[in-house]
């Protein structure tokens, strides 16, 4: 059936561009990080160097020519720090140490060096809301020893009873936010686990502290953290109870029956918080000399309204870029539509700051794989998307071969948000997307030589990187759009973005720039669909092909064309200048 194109939406900024070409120039004033791909590695996952069954930084090392191959820009590191690994390694015990399952001090400076070799920036994750109840902060905090005793939050409990916490303030981990400390005789708050207490940033030496940790690894030689949780650094100082959200009438489990916004998330204070780090890593990179600036990007799950404020403003500039979630979290698991897609891309870029660089996460450690959320078969669709769409690209390791979710039974889980209750272990769990990296198919994937921590998905026989190389696979379509990433103009005067519903099945995408048009075709569903599609240039030939797709690389296009089930192209028009 041949459908009517309807565009239902979008062009942001808009000039005519021919004018323009004689003025282009590739070497203009934009920073490394605003056309990144940032590649995250959650190294307790990624490779087993020393066969302790646990992902290690000399592992990391020795697969970056992975990421060279893939041609990424950066890495950001899941954290490597000291830990009782509770929340596996977000509940830090000392900052200023790497944790022994993942090596020593000397093996991530080789990392370092390595990757600098190769190009490739580091950037770690940086915890600051909380710490491990191990931390010496906690056990000095806890004996009140002078100038610790308010560095977490302590409170009496209600009416001084000590079986009644001092609110009805939840945890992101489910149950109370509160935990009765014996020696001290109070209860102190974590908005995560009990065994990560939140850090008291109404008190100036929690935030001086914390700046020396942002120092101590700049002078070792990374380019930048990945800010943790940002959303909840700072609680209301009145200790009242949170009202309950609308349609609730109890609430005594889960945080989403509260409304937390400015109690127990999202408050002004926080981002003023993280202005002052970004205005430390611009002062650090200034004093330095450094050719480039330090970049720091923050995780916030939160309205896109709130997301946006990370940005900061021309004076008071916060993160590089705050992540954007809308892929990950505004597109239903299955049956999802061409409109679900489009609405999330629009509803980002239209909160987006003017001037602000855009970001694309697909997937993380704390969320479903992308296969095993939209279907394997739409994986290519998925990567050709996030790698069109203007500014930084986030991978999430794996997702660049398609793996899908492991299968974990709640015994062999480690989440412990989702272990504490095995009735929902399956509904809540974040192990699934946490199984080792498919390298081969070998017993343990290539992984390790023993038993990992958490087991291999059993997906590795079909789906793993060796069986990827030398063919067209889910692997060498991201290294094509890596490519096609990386020779776009850097700058480019005209960039406009349109998201158009080709009919139910077909979405496509087109950005205009000075260079040329770029258009993709992504049909999402199982049948094939004969479509015609909005154009502006005369002549469109194919760029980027995805693994359902017969089509060569080359091949010119016609206005009318038919789409294989699950088909994604990326078409580019005849140069413009
Ligand atoms: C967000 C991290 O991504 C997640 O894995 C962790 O459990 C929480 N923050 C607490 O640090
Ligand atoms: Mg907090």
């Amino acid at each position: 059936m041949i459908s009517k194109t309807v565009i239902i939406v979008i062009v942001f900024f808009s000039t005519s561009y021919s004018q323009f070409c004689n003025n282009l120039n590739d070497n203009d004033d934009l920073d490394w990080w605003q056309t990144a791909v940032f590649y995250q590695i959650y190294p307790r996952s990624f490779m087993d160097s020393d066969g302790d069954g646990i992902g290690d930084l000399k592992g990391i090392t020795s697969k970056l020519d992975h990421l060279k191959n893939l041609g990424v820009s950066a890495t950001w590191l899941s954290p490597i720090f000291d830990s009782p690994q509770v929340d596996q390694g977000y509940d830090i015990r000392n900052y200023y140490e790497i944790d022994k399952d993942y090596g020593t001090m000397e093996d991530f400076k080789s990392l370092l060096e390595a990757a600098k070799e190769l190009g490739i920036k580091i950037i770690l994750d940086f915890v600051p809301n909380h710490t491990s109840d191990q931390h010496d902060w906690f056990l000095l905090s806890a004996n009140r020893t002078k100038g610790y005793e308010d560095f977490y939050i302590w409170r009496d409990g209600k009416d001084g009873d000590p079986h009644s916490p001092p609110n009805n303030w939840l945890s992101e981990f489910k149950g109370s936010a509160w935990k009765w400390h014996e020696g001290r005789q109070q209860y102190y708050f974590h908005d995560f686990s009990e065994q990560q207490p939140d850090l008291n940033y109404r008190n100036p030496m929690v935030l001086e502290e914390m700046k020396k940790v942002i120092l101590f690894w700049l002078d070792m030689g990374v380019s930048g953290f990945r800010m943790d949780a940002v959303p909840f650094l700072v609680e209301d100082a009145t200790f009242a109870d949170a009202p309950l959200a609308r349609g609730y009438t109890a609430c005594d489990i889960d945080p989403i029956c509260l409304n937390r916004e400015n109690i127990l998330k999202d408050r002004d204070e926080t981002y003023s918080i993280i202005y002052s780090f970004r205005a430390l890593v611009d002062d650090y990179a200034k004093r330095n000399n450094l050719a480039d600036p330090i970049v720091i990007m923050t995780e916030a799950y939160t309205t896109p309204e709130n997301t946006v404020l990370y940005y900061g403003s021309s004076t008071d500039l916060g993160a590089h870029f705050t992540f954007n979630f809308n892929l990950l979290t505004n597109l239903p698991n299955s049956n999802f539509t061409v409109d679900d897609i489009a609405n999330a891309i629009n509803k980002w870029q239209v909160y987006l700051p003017k001037g602000a660089t855009s970001n694309w996460v697909l997937g993380n450690h704390d969320n479903h794989r992308v296969a095993s959320r939209v279907g394997q078969d739409n994986v290519d669709g998925f990567n050709m998307l996030t790698a069109l769409l203007p500014g930084v690209m986030v991978t999430y390791n794996g997702e660049e071969i398609g793996m899908p979710d492991g299968e974990v039974t709640c015994e062999q889980g480690k989440d412990p948000a989702a272990i504490k209750n095995c009735s929902t272990f399956d509904q809540t769990s974040r192990d699934f997307e946490r199984t080792p990296f498919q390298w081969d198919s070998s017993k343990y994937a290539g992984f390790s030589t023993s038993e990992p921590w958490l087991p291999v998905g059993s997906s590795k026989n079909w789906l793993n990187l060796a069986a990827q190389i030398d063919v067209k696979s889910h692997y060498s379509v991201y290294k094509d759009l890596i490519t096609l990433k990386k020779n776009f103009k850097k700058r480019s005067i005209v960039d406009n973005l349109s998201i158009i519903k080709v009919n139910e099945q077909v979405l496509q995408v087109v950005r205009q720039r000075d260079e040329a048009d770029y258009i993709l075709l992504f049909n999402i569903g199982n049948s094939d669909q004969t479509i015609t599609f909005y154009r502006k240039a005369l002549d469109y030939e194919v760029v980027v092909t995805s693994i359902t797709s017969q089509r060569s690389i080359g091949e010119k296009i016609d206005n009318l064309i038919t789409l294989k089930a699950h088909e994604s192209l990326i078409l580019r028009s005849a140069e413009l200048c």
